[in-house]
């Protein structure tokens, strides 16, 4: 059996030190701990986050629940994670690097490889890697498979396709479009983190500065309405009308990515699609430009390209790495190119991945809870679970909200059950009156809709 990668055990205090911070700060986990622990008997092996280890090993438990095998494998980049050194220092297995970049392809496929040996009933994936892997090299691993949760939108994106080929082996649970996940982790965890990660990794102001976001998606937003409030002039770039328009409405500037690398102090990527800034828009942007990503592959700022075009590269801060191109202009790369929340920062903040921990945990509980009877293909969360993180989020927060009367479910429910018809002669006979109020007292204003 693997031993223990771990680079510096001797980190393993801090790290612990960070384990419990983390779980002073996630109360739904700790609300739902004993539920999902219930009939646990756990075997763990983790690559996570250092926002998350001690959600990650409640999540452990929670997909052991009736004694199943479970693992978790997080992001990318093992980056340095203190949780894991904490672990291994305890003689358990784990993996871990000092190293602020992603690990090499072979590296993180062994990592993989070593996650999956258990022959796990569950997989708690981020990105889709193992759910790839458990359908080609390491399909021995998966014949005890239940199912898999994903969490964010490219593994999404990749589970979809599968099941569209009708080549998906198991259950996947969306776990990203719940709305408890996209909603706070990829528009408030994503908007926070990546600034939190460019500035500590630059030390330089936002403010004043113009900010390109390629991509207005859920993150891409957070990202934009993160920058507007520090002080940028956000420009966005789209390829979708609806998400451009959007923008726009949001006060940002929409240009064409060749435009806005002409006027852009940041450049940040966030649209799950390799090469978004690619060789063509290098020779486009500003002296000390600052460039980063923030989607879930390394891919989608083509660094290959970059480092072509350079004729000298150097380290200039730690996590900057600046490109001299040959007119004398440098180009400055956060985090390798990877995910610069993670490779700059800390991750998202653990009140966010207590939210999309609770999720997984749920997620996880109900593909074991529905064995045999969840279809080989990608499922949605159910709205039970939605509601009940968000109620625990709320109740946390000692936030009360209203409930619908009687009358106004009843209302509802009539209006529900009407038929195309009957709706249409429900609106006749509302404008009648509209318009008879209308005769007797005119009014000034015009209301559309
Ligand atoms: N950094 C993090 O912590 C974090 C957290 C959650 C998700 N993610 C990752 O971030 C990426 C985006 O996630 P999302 O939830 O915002 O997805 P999304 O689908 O909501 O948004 C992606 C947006 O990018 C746009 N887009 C695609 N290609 C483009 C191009 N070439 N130019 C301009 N726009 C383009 C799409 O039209 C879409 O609006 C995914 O890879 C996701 O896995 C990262």
């Amino acid at each position: 059996m693997q031993q223990n990668t771990v680079a510096a055990p001797a980190l393993a205090a801090e790290g612990q030190r960070k384990v419990e911070w983390v779980r002073r700060n996630m109360p739904i986990l700790r609300q739902l701990g004993s539920a999902v622990r219930r009939g646990a008997a756990v075997r763990r092996q983790a690559h996570r986050h250092l926002d998350s280890p001690r959600g990650e090993d409640r999540l452990s438990r929670a997909r052991a629940a009736r004694g199943r095998r479970c693992r978790v494998r997080r992001g990318q980049q093992p980056g340095v994670d203190e949780g894991r050194r904490r672990r291994g220092a305890r003689g358990r297995r784990a993996c871990t690097s000092t190293r602020a970049t992603a690990p090499r392809p072979d590296e993180m496929r062994r990592y993989m490889g070593f996650a999956l040996e258990i022959g796990p009933h569950v997989v708690i994936d981020d990105g889709g890697d193992l759910v790839e892997l458990l359908h080609e090299s390491h399909r021995k691993f998966g014949k005890d498979m239940l199912g898999a949760c994903e969490e964010t939108t490219s593994g999404v994106l990749r589970a979809r396709a599968r099941a569209n080929a009708r080549q998906l082996e198991f259950p996947v649970v969306l776990v990203n479009d719940a709305r408890c996940k996209y909603l706070f982790d990829n528009v408030h965890g994503t908007g926070q983190s990546v600034w939190e990660g460019v500035m500590r990794s630059t030390n330089l102001v936002l403010a004043g500065k113009t900010v390109v976001i390629v991509g207005y998606g859920w993150c891409g937003k957070g990202c934009a309405l993160r920058a507007q409030g520090l002080g940028a002039h956000v420009v966005v770039c789209e390829v979708d009308p609806v998400k451009a328009a959007d923008a726009l409405m949001h006060g940002c500037r929409v240009l064409p990515l060749a435009e806005a690398c002409r006027v852009a102090d940041v450049v940040l990527t966030v649209t799950g699609v390799r090469h978004t800034l690619r060789a063509e828009h290098f020779p486009l942007l500003k002296s000390n430009v600052l460039l980063a990503n923030a989607g879930h592959f390394w891919e989608e700022i083509d660094v290959a390209a970059l480092a072509k075009l350079a004729v000298e590269r150097k380290e200039l801060r730690a996590n900057v790495e600046g490109f001299r191109l040959a007119d004398g202009r440098w180009l400055n790369l956060l985090g390798g190119g990877n995910i610069v929340n993670i490779a700059c920062g800390d991750g998202h903040p653990a009140e966010i991945m207590d939210m999309s921990f609770a999720l997984q945990a749920l997620a996880a509980r109900h593909v074991v809870m529905s064995a045999g009877s969840l279809a080989a293909d990608c499922h949605p969360v159910p709205t039970a679970i939605d509601e009940q993180v968000a109620r625990l989020k709320l109740a946390a927060a000692g936030v009360a909200i209203d409930t619908l009367t009687s009358d106004q479910q009843q209302y509802l429910r009539t209006l529900a059950s009407l038929t195309p018809r009957q709706r249409g002669a429900l609106r006749a006979r509302s404008l009648v009156v509209v318009r008879a109020r209308g005769t007797r007292r005119p009014s000034s204003s015009c209301r559309s809709g």
